[in-house]
């Protein structure tokens, strides 16, 4: 079986939901209180063993090419000021991976993006992470992931159990369970209404595809909005080869939302040793 070593990493989306902040910025580089959102996609990812980073960026993304690159000026001022520790943490942020940069030339959907990286990728099997969910475990998202594959070699996607309200902003799939949380899917439906909801089980930001994705991402047509969904291919991948959703363990934040943005922010705050104590005072007080 091949070791997954690559993940692709979409981030060439315009992030609607936070403009006006991403008109001349990344929705990726928002920072849950000292990090961009995308540092925490990239840890998930090399939690779980990957060493290479496949971006798939559009205009405007310049900044999250040099957030994981070297800063030499930003390292000589850090030493001039005697401050190593710094040094130290900011040259750990370009060692995480290796990292490639693909243009997406248009945000054709997240389908279209990750066709994009089908010859960095090449025959072998490789993880799609979305930095908007962010995923506080033990165990990464991707890694979980990643142990259902080594013991079935099949496409897994990660789940969740949503609230029927919901069900209109994931792509919602069912199936039958054949171990606690696994399900082998057979059904797939993109942001469905509550009546054409097959189940309560969304997609959320964490995927293993084997090589054969790009095969169906090829001949997946766009959609009314010209946007190729990556649920659409996944249905046609489950009728040549299994599919299996495995529901996730850990607290997810959708980050690609204000309010969830939000709920992180206030968590990640309050995990934060530095701030803790001051910002639970500070939350008392506006109660
Ligand atoms: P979203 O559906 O959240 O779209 O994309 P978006 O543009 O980022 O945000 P909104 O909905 O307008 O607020 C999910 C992921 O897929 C990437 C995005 O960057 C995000 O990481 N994506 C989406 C692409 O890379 N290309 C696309 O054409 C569409």
């Amino acid at each position: 079986m091949k070791k997954i070593k690559k993940a692709v990493l979409p981030v060439a989306g315009f992030g609607t939901r936070f403009l006006p902040a991403t008109k001349s910025s990344s929705k990726e580089m928002l920072p849950l209180v000292d990090k961009p959102l995308i540092h925490y996609a990239v840890k998930d990812a090399v939690e779980a063993g990957i060493e290479q980073i496949i971006f798939v960026t559009g205009r405007g993304k310049r900044a999250i090419e040099d957030y994981f690159d070297i800063s030499f000026e930003l390292e000589f001022h850090l030493s001039f000021q005697g401050k190593s520790d710094l040094v130290d943490e900011m040259r750990k942020i370009s060692d995480m991976a290796d990292f490639v940069y693909i243009r997406q030339k248009e945000p054709k959907g997240l389908g279209h993006a990750i066709l994009r990286a089908k010859d960095v990728v090449g025959d072998e099997p490789f993880a799609v992470i979305l930095a908007d969910d962010v995923i506080e475990n033990r165990l990464s998202g991707t890694k979980q992931l990643m142990d259902i594959f080594e013991r079935y070699n099949c496409s897994v996607l990660g789940l969740e159990r949503v609230a029927k309200e919901d069900v209109y902003k994931y792509g919602i799939v069912s199936g039958r369970e054949i171990e606690k949380k696994l399900f082998k899917l057979d059904e797939f439906v993109e942001k469905p209404s509550i009546e054409e909801a097959v189940s309560d089980k969304a997609i959320i930001g964490r995927y293993i595809f084997t090589h054969n994705i790009f095969n169906e991402l090829e001949k997946t047509k766009a959609d009314k909005k010209g946007e190729v969904q990556l649920t659409d291919a996944i249905e046609s991948l489950s009728k040549k080869e299994v599919v299996y959703g495995k529901i996730l363990e850990g607290k997810r934040f959708d980050c690609g939302s204000k309010l969830g943005f939000l709920k992180a922010t206030v968590e990640f705050a309050l995990n934060d040793k530095e701030i803790k104590d001051e910002f639970k005072k500070y939350l008392k007080e506006v109660e």
